[in-house]
């Protein structure tokens, strides 16, 4: 278990996440799918865990991560949920489930609490849904942000290229994650942006940023649980520190199995009845 996080046992809340905001605690943030990975996870002291989309790409093996439903991503929480004992667990809401108007979204993110049990939601983008998310604000369920690349948004993007370089753009993040703020967000996820910009957005707000692709200035970070751990080989963009090498792991476990199964190594005497 990491020796870093101060009250290492405590329940993790959308409260204590500001607390930790306001005197200088870094945030920790992964993301899981699945209950083990989750429960290794969570053991080892991570602060949140999101349910994120991306299970798309790494579970799922789409392109994108527009083809997530909204019983996929509760079955992925709900399975992250029992893994995990101490971290807040947070779940997209994937595509298509909030952007209709507000009575959708409100039904969407009431489902994700109700049958997976997971303590929070996260949505994709500012002003746009605003009376989305104040709708499920005002039902109780916490929101995260997410502004900068928004991957939902990939087709009217077109490229997976860094956010916010002009002024405009930039202007408008800075207008919509104050908004977020204000309307009661608990956090705000700033997905590859200029770091300038993402420690501008992190000192003028109260509520946690946890940055991906955003540099250092910002109150936490998160990555795919499949790119840190060096599973997901073929994603390497700047950003990106490798933790671990599983796929040479895995790939000569495997090896070895295959090769003691094929000479009857495998079983020998003690590993049998
Ligand atoms: O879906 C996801 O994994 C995310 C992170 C990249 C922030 O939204």
């Amino acid at each position: 278990m990491s020796t870093n996080t101060v009250d290492n046992q405590r329940k993790v809340t959308t409260k204590r996440l500001i607390e930790m905001k306001a005197r200088g605690e870094k945030i920790a943030m992964l993301t899981a799918y699945d209950y083990s990975m989750a429960k290794l996870i969570d053991e080892a002291g991570m602060d949140v865990i999101l349910v994120g989309d991306s299970a798309s790409n790494v579970m799922a093996g789409n392109m994108t991560t527009l083809p997530m439903t909204l019983d996929q991503m509760i079955y992925h929480a709900k399975s992250v949920i029992k893994g995990t004992n101490r971290a807040l667990v947070v779940c997209d809401m994937p595509f298509g489930s909030y952007q209709g108007n507000p009575i959708e979204a409100l039904n969407s993110a009431v489902r994700i609490m109700k049958e997976s049990h997971a303590e929070a939601v996260k949505m994709e983008g500012g002003a746009e849904i605003r009376e989305s998310i104040e709708r499920i604000l005002s039902a109780g369920i916490p929101v995260m942000g997410h502004l900068g690349l928004t991957p939902q948004s990939i087709n009217k993007f077109g490229t997976y290229a860094v956010r916010a370089k002009e002024n405009a753009e930039a202007e408008k993040l800075l207008a919509d994650a104050k908004m977020l703020e204000e309307i009661g967000c608990f956090a705000l996820v700033l997905e590859k942006i200029p770091a300038d910009l993402a420690r501008r957005v992190a000192e003028s707000i109260s509520i946690p940023v946890i940055g991906i692709g955003a540099g250092g200035g910002v109150d936490g970070q998160v990555l795919v649980m499949h790119d840190m751990l060096g599973i997901n080989k073929g994603f390497s963009p700047k950003f990106l520190r490798r933790y671990a090498d599983l796929s040479s792991i895995i790939n000569e476990a495997v090896g070895h199995y295959i090769d003691d199964v094929k000479t009857g190594d495998f079983p020998n005497e003690s590993e049998q009845y």
